[in-house]
């Protein structure tokens, strides 16, 4: 059931940073509301705890935890470059935007694999 909503989060959160970019560059106007500028941080908190909540409910600290502090690490990523993305323009936006699809992309083959070292 958590993973559910674990899973749902992820969505959420993806597709707002993408919806949030493109509405940066179409309709910037928008984005000064009020719901729109809580929403990010309701949905990546939620995120963190159902995570949390998963680590705890599957006695993962109690086994190998390597790939949930790489989880954490690249997480912090994902929202610092997230939070870069969206206070820049032009060429730092774009970097920044392909850095955290990165991060995220990464995230979730750690979460399959349970290896944060995966490529090797
Ligand atoms: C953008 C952030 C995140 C993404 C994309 C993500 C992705 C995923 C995915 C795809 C799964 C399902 C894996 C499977 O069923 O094989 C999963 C499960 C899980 N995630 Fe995350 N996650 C994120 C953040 C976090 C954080 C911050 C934590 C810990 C603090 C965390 C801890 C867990 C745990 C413990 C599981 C359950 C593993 C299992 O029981 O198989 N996740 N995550």
């Amino acid at each position: 059931m958590i993973k559910i909503f674990h899973l749902t989060f992820i969505l959420l959160s993806i597709s707002s940073f993408v919806g949030r970019i493109i509405l940066s560059e179409t309709h910037p106007a928008i984005l000064k509301q009020k719901a729109l500028k809580i929403a990010p941080h309701v949905i990546d908190t939620l995120l963190l705890v159902s995570g949390i909540t998963l680590v705890f409910q599957g006695g993962w600290l109690a086994t190998e935890y390597g790939w949930i502090i790489a989880k954490i690490i690249a997480l912090l990523g994902y929202i610092g470059l997230g939070v870069v993305a969206m206070h820049n323009r032009g060429t730092v936006r774009w970097a920044a935007f392909v850095g955290a699809m990165a991060c995220f992309v990464y995230i979730g083959i750690v979460a399959v694999t349970k290896n944060a070292f995966f490529f090797f």
